[in-house]
């Protein structure tokens, strides 16, 4: 199968560096295509530059999260969704451009974790939806569903942070074969959705708990992190912006 990864990204100063982190990692991935969906009304030229020159397959889609629901300045991240608009956007596409005979793998691949290689061989393995541990999530070394392994079922969640959710999962922590969410046209995400349950939101829609595949080694290895990069300090840049200069002129960063 294909492997469809759906990465929402804004524009902000660690944006090339994280998308370059992410790319370096998918040229290792065979069969990948990648779907980089910008948080803007237009398509930004460095977004459209920095995937011609990446070697990878992809599409390249832009659709801005409306205003009342984007994140003010000094708002705490969990108020309100991230990714929302731009993964059913890339959603969509998928439903649009492909036919009911096209083998893949969907996964949301935010653009600031950390992704090993191994998460994808994983991936190939999954029927409906595979499921495995997610590093440094949720206040927990690992938060992973507990998987028996005599019947390689999963029996439930080490999950501490909103353990009642329905998947008590990191966006990171599972993928879905192409074909349930063609089958299920209307499975989308959602903003009328509390804090957390985004992961939910969109698997309670194409799949049951006892569905659920366990990979990576009956969800005893760690494939991937849920890494967050801090903003830079950027105060000397602050004050020669005041002074009519930048560090960067003429420099792409
Ligand atoms: C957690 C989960 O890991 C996310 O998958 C989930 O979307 C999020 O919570 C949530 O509850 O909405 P967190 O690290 O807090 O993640 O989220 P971010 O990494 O800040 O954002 C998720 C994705 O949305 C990233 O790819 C980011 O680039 C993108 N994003 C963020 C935008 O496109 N626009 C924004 O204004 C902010
Ligand atoms: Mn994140």
């Amino acid at each position: 199968p294909t492997i469809y990864a759906i990465t929402p990204t804004f524009a902000r100063p660690v944006q090339k560096a994280e998308l370059t982190r992410l790319s370096q990692t998918f040229l290792h991935v065979p069969n990948f295509h990648w779907i980089l969906v910008e948080d803007a009304a237009r398509k930004t030229k460095l977004v459209t530059h920095f995937l011609e020159n990446s070697g990878l397959i992809y599409t390249h889609l832009a659709a801005a999260t409306p205003p009342n629901y984007k994140l003010g300045r000094n708002d705490p991240n969990w108020k309100k969704p991230r990714g929302v608009e731009q993964r059913n956007a890339a959603l969509r596409w998928l439903r649009e451009y492909l036919k009911p005979t096209d083998k893949g793998i969907v996964f949301f691949a935010d653009d600031d974790n950390t992704y090993s290689v191994q998460l994808f061989s994983e991936m190939v393995k999954i029927q409906k939806v595979g499921v495995w541990p997610v590093g440094l999530v949720g206040g927990l070394m690992v938060e992973k569903p507990i998987c028996d392994n005599v019947t390689n079922k999963v029996i439930g969640f080490n999950a501490a942070w909103k353990p009642d959710r329905p998947f008590p999962l990191d966006m990171a922590g599972f993928a879905i074969n192409l074909r349930l969410l063609l089958e299920n046209p209307d499975a989308v995400f959602s903003y009328d959705v509390q804090g957390g349950y985004q992961e939910s939101e969109i698997l309670k829609q194409i799949v049951s708990r006892d569905e659920l595949e366990p990979l990576a080694d009956c969800c005893t290895k760690v494939y991937v992190w849920h890494t967050r990069t801090e903003p830079p300090q950027l105060n000397v840049e602050q004050l020669l912006i005041k002074k009519g200069k930048r560090s960067n002129l003429g420099i792409e960063v």
